[in-house]
């Protein structure tokens, strides 16, 4: 944490870098980079059910799952294979197969980018929504998360498969109580499966976030459309997938240039390696447009664009 201050007293406007899985750069930067590294897994408390631990915004993210599966410590493993870092998990508030980050924070210690004041926030102090929180809307670029306090359980795991891809390969393979092993097991195949390896394929993983609808809008399209997958949010509020409506618009696996969208997953754009940031750009923006003028919804971004 005392490096990051010295770093910040020594550079302007700086960009602060977790993991860059999650990250486009529409251009070259002249600004300088400060890459978090603070690392460190510490269980600060304990007791007969459940486990505190203070982790390094530095660490890679499914290394902590790991850690945490090899302690039996349950909570993180329907986020198994997320890539990335621990710092970078509650700014977009991470989330996949029916658990989210902000399910097991407990609170975030951060710098001041302006001036260097450290400053802890809570969960409910972070705002979190899907995919978002106060650090990626009101406070954007304003505070530097250095450290994350997650709950974990020892016993009594709240086993989560609620999640239809995951209920269905679990019952495939005769599982009916699942541990959390294998829920992580699980979740990584599907991932392995369905999302490119950012290792291999350059990727973000989901370009857009799945949007919302309300009730009206909804019974409109399904009027036309009576195959249209969604989730319920809420009494008035529906979710849909992105994924579903970039593929009706005729973009999954297609190619264009050094750039496409992945042959098994119509929401992941991926870079066949030459690509420009300002390519991958301009092809997300064409399928937005498509869908917006396929189904009146204008798509918005998941991933963090830099200009
Ligand atoms: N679908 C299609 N075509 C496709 C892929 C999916 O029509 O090519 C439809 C299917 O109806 C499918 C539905 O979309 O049932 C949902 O697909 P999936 O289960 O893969 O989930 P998703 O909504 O596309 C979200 C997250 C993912 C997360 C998964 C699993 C967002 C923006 N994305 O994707 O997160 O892994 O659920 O929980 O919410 C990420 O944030 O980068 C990310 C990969």
């Amino acid at each position: 944490k005392k490096e990051v201050i010295s770093f910040l007293k020594k550079k302007e406007n700086p960009l602060i870098l977790g993991g860059g899985t999650n990250i486009l750069f529409k251009k070259n930067i002249k600004r300088s980079i400060i890459k978090i590294d603070i690392k460190g897994i510490k269980v600060t408390d304990l007791n007969k059910n459940q486990v505190k631990v203070n982790v390094g915004a530095g660490e890679n993210w499914n290394d902590f799952v790991l850690w945490s599966l090899d302690h039996g410590y349950g909570g993180l493993e329907n986020l198994s294979l997320i890539p990335g870092n621990v710092g970078s998990a509650p700014i977009q508030n991470i989330g996949a197969y029916g658990v989210e980050l902000k399910d097991v924070f407990i609170s975030c210690e951060t710098v001041s980018i302006k001036n260097g004041l450290s400053r802890n926030f809570s969960n409910l102090q972070c705002r979190f929504s899907y995919r978002s929180s106060i650090f990626k809307e009101q406070l954007k670029n304003k505070y530097i998360i250095c450290n994350v306090n997650f709950i974990l359980t020892k016993k009594n795991h709240n086993v989560n498969f609620s999640y239809s891809s995951l209920k269905k390969i679990l019952k495939e393979n005769n599982i009916t109580s699942p541990t959390i092993k294998d829920i992580s097991k699980f979740v990584s195949k599907i991932r392995l499966e369905k999302l490119p390896d950012p290792k291999l394929i350059g990727n973000c993983g989901s370009f857009f976030k799945n949007p919302i609808v309300n009730r009206q809008k909804f019974i409109k399209l399904e009027s036309s459309f009576k195959e249209i997958p969604f989730y319920k949010i809420s009494n008035n509020e529906l979710k849909i997938p992105a994924a579903w409506l970039i593929e009706k618009s005729g973009f999954k696996g297609k190619r264009f240039g050094s750039t496409g969208t992945y042959k098994s997953h119509a929401l992941v754009i991926i870079n066949y390696g030459n690509a420009t940031g300002k390519e991958i750009y301009k092809f997300s923006q064409k399928i937005k447009q498509a869908v917006l003028r396929n189904f009146n919804i204008l798509l918005e971004e998941e991933v963090n664009i830099i200009e």
